[in-house]
């Protein structure tokens, strides 16, 4: 702080950090003329209050692909444990009556998705913590319930699954939601929640076609919901030894440029991991499964420091 002599504008530096309490300083005298003049200090500049922390928004990532055995379940579960270990807080949503989420994470839910939707029992009953920042609402065959709920409304129907999971989200920094194969109610309510999409697509001529019909039904879905985007291609089964899956590689690159994420490779890890209930971090980490979800990770998070 600086106080100027009105006497002779000799200027002279105040060590606030030396005196205990500068506003009670009333006079001083001037070391250049020697007179006695009254201080009047300046308002204190407030400090800028620091906004509160706010929580950044939640993010809901929809793992999906209506056609079977490509990596969905996987996928979500291995995304979902990766960026639990990145150090996000979590929340795995299976919707597919076949529940395997769980058996690959090697639990056994005592409730699911549907009570929670039903409204049979609350979230704290139904959101499972099975590792470290990550938690799980189990699918299964109850699915089959909130099928004929969803059926059973005049309107609304596919608002269903948002209105149960949206009160949930500001406990997570991502909610993961596997989907089943096929295109059924509970499908259209996932498209209906979440924000975005990741589609794994195997390299093979049929998943392609899988892919250009899976776009039509968003596009259709997107007249009517226009916050939901399919953000992320990701590969799967990749196998540089067969030819056609580097050619349909190329392909998708093509259409999808930035939105296609690094190929899962074809890793025998990843189909055996799920029959010791662990993820692939816990199975094999050291594997090419391993090392390719953590570039998903990375890509998803945008943050290449990840795990390195
Ligand atoms: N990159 C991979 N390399 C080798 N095996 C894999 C790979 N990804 C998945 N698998 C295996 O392939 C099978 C199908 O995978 P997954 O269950 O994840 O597909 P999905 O799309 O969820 O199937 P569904 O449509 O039936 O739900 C599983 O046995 C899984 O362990
Ligand atoms: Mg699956």
């Amino acid at each position: 702080m600086v106080i100027t002599c009105p006497y002779c504008n000799k200027k002279h530096a105040l060590d606030e950090n030396r005196v205990a309490d500068p506003s009670a300083i009333r006079n001083a005298r001037c070391r250049g003329c020697g007179k006695v003049f009254q201080v009047t200090l300046a308002e204190p500049v407030k400090k800028e209050e620091a906004p509160a922390a706010k929580k950044a928004t939640t993010r809901a990532i929809g793992v999906s692909l209506s056609k079977g055995g490509v990596g969905k379940t996987t996928t979500a579960v291995n995304l979902a444990a990766g960026l639990a270990l990145a150090g996000y807080k979590v929340l795995l949503v299976d919707t597919d009556t076949q529940g395997q989420a769980s058996f690959m994470l090697g639990v056994t839910p005592k409730a699911t998705l549907t009570e929670l939707v039903t409204g049979e029992l609350p979230a704290a009953d139904v959101v499972m913590e099975v590792r470290d920042r990550l938690w799980l609402l189990a699918g299964g065959k109850s699915l089959a319930g909130i099928k004929r709920l969803i059926d059973r409304k005049d309107f609304g129907g596919e608002l269903t699954l948002k209105e149960a999971l949206e009160p949930l989200e500001s406990d997570y920094d991502y909610v993961v939601v596997d989907t089943s194969p096929g295109w059924d109610p509970l499908t259209v309510n996932v498209l209906f929640y979440v924000r975005e999409l990741l589609t794994p697509v195997s390299l093979e001529v049929l998943s392609l076609q899988g892919l250009s019909e899976f776009i039509k039904s968003i596009a259709a879905i997107r007249k009517y919901r226009k916050d939901v985007a399919l953000k992320y291609i990701l590969p799967t089964f990749h196998d540089k030894r067969i030819k056609q899956t580097t050619e349909i590689l190329d392909k998708i690159e093509k259409i999808y440029g930035s939105r296609l994420c690094a190929p899962i490779r074809y890793n025998v890890r990843l189909s055996e991991s799920p029959a010791y209930g662990k993820t692939i971090y816990e199975y094999a980490p050291g594997c090419n499964g391993a090392q390719d979800y953590r570039e998903l990770i990375r890509k998803v998070t945008g943050n290449s420091k990840l795990f390195t």
